[in-house]
């Protein structure tokens, strides 16, 4: 389905009162639907960077001032202060790829995730403390905890940045809110308590492991933090030079060592290996059994790479204007795994996975991971990778592949298995057809960390097929 290009409209974002044109409304659906979302007319270079905007759509007709047979569609710009001060002074904020910068510091979007706690409502963001917001009238209410008590990763006059989660968790029977910060800089993780109330938050140091990436998500058991280095690469070049990594490390933390090492002090996780790399995933509650965690795993996803204008798609066709700043899916075939670690052995077994080429594809028609641009760059051609055809063998119009300039580009230290996902995903683009990524099987390997050899691999990739080959093309090196 494409993408509805109203959902980056730039235009005002008015009450709306909706009425069902196609099926029955259910009877016996009440409350309300919160939806977060990005405020395009603030000119985010990065769709997903602008303002946060919360939308209450009432789930009951002639509710909220709607009409009987209408239903109340109630967008709200969250009023935080990073808003308020760039309507007071817009001139000195400037959209960048990472986010809004001001000399007052980096903005708090607060746009990514509604995250309910009773009946009182958050909104999160990756760079930036939770706000709380009035769940009725979409109020600003708070930023949660005091800003020295998250160690902001770039520290500011007034909008510090920390580096968090947009999906932290609400434990149920501690009531409390549980989240992350993280060092940008070492990697180093702490683990973040709010108690619902109070001006501050608790901090834990996890020692014993760091993140060089980023922390998406977290998630929870009863009696555990499942905390993951997700797969978003900070580039601070102009056009990205860099690949997430293929794996990274995740941690299993008890929440009984956090209450019995004190407030500020350091706790000792279990620490595995995983891969594919992922960006969300989910913890069954009751951990009796196990510690199970649904893993949607991104290979091939790179949330850093965004559409320009002057981008064209895979068959040299100039994308749509109105998708600038969406973000890239990589069309790579979809993994989800249900994993169980035990902390105690060290060892993760495979529970279940679903792998399935000829159904389950990351990516969207219409935004595809692979951008070719039209116009050459000023910077060196991509390198040959495997799978890579011949530059003279790719589609017409296209001069030179890309998803940010070269997206393709590996780190300077190489990456073979890094290289043979980019070269069948080039392979893919230039034939136009369905061609497996075959270094899945070389990636999937989940190991207990701190060991030379992997303790256990019980995590199997889907067999290596072939890339297809067009008649007439050379076969890639
Ligand atoms: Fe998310």
């Amino acid at each position: 389905m494409p993408i509805p290009r109203s959902i980056l409209t730039k235009g005002d974002l008015p009450d709306l009162d909706l009425r069902v044109v196609r099926g029955a409304w259910p009877s016996d659906i009440s409350g309300h639907l919160v939806i977060s979302t990005s405020d395009q007319r603030t000119h985010p270079v990065h769709a997903f960077f602008g303002d946060g905007v919360m939308v209450r759509l009432a789930l009951e007709p002639g509710t909220d001032g709607a009409a009987p047979d209408r239903f109340a569609w109630r967008p709200r710009v969250i009023d935080t202060p990073s808003v308020r001060l760039r309507r007071r002074r817009p001139e000195v904020f400037t959209a960048t790829r990472l986010g809004t910068t001001s000399p007052f510091g980096t903005l708090n979007a607060a746009n990514t995730a509604p995250l309910p706690w009773g009946d009182r409502l958050f909104a999160t963001w990756d760079a930036g403390r939770p706000v709380e917001i009035d769940p009725v009238t979409l109020a600003f209410v708070a930023e949660v905890g005091h800003r020295d008590d998250w160690a902001p990763a770039l520290d500011a006059p007034v909008l510090p940045l920390i580096a968090t989660t947009a999906h932290p968790v609400i434990d149920p029977e501690r009531g409390c809110l549980w989240s992350v910060t993280r060092d940008v800089f070492s990697g180093e993780l702490s683990v973040v308590r709010y108690d619902g109330s109070g001006r501050h938050v608790r901090r834990w140091r996890v020692e014993g492991v760091s993140f060089p990436q980023a922390t998406h998500t977290i998630t929870q058991t009863r009696d555990w933090l499942v905390l993951a280095d997700t797969a978003y690469k900070v580039d601070l070049a102009d056009d990205r030079t860099v690949t997430n990594n293929p794996d990274g490390p995740l941690v299993l933390v008890r929440k009984d060592d956090l209450e019995s090492a004190g407030d500020g002090g350091a706790v000792r996780g279990s620490v595995f290996r995983l891969a594919p790399e992922v960006n969300h995933f989910y913890a069954a509650y009751d951990d009796s059994a196990g510690i199970r965690v649904v893993m949607e795993h991104t290979p091939g996803v790179d949330i850093g790479m965004y559409l320009r204008e002057d981008d064209v798609d895979a068959f040299g066709r100039p994308i749509d204007p109105a998708l600038r700043g969406m973000y890239c899916h990589g069309m790579s075939p979809a993994l989800t795994t249900v994993l169980e670690f035990d902390p105690v052995k060290g060892t993760v077994t495979d529970v279940a996975r679903l792998y399935d080429p000829s159904r389950y594809w990351q990516g969207r028609a219409v935004c595809h991971g692979l951008v070719l641009r039209r116009s050459a760059r000023a910077h060196a051609p991509p390198p040959r990778l495997p799978g890579l055809p011949p530059r003279g063998d790719q589609p017409a119009g296209a001069a030179e592949l890309r998803g940010q300039g070269r997206p393709f580009a590996l780190p300077s230290r190489g990456d073979a298995l890094r290289a043979r996902l980019a070269g069948a995903r080039l392979a893919q683009a230039a034939v136009g057809v369905g061609v497996d990524a075959g270094g899945l099987p070389d990636l999937a390997r989940v190991r207990a960390a701190g060991t030379r050899r992997p303790r256990q691999v019980a995590v199997r990739g889907p067999r290596p097929r072939r890339a297809q080959r067009v008649p007439g093309r050379r076969r890639p090196p």
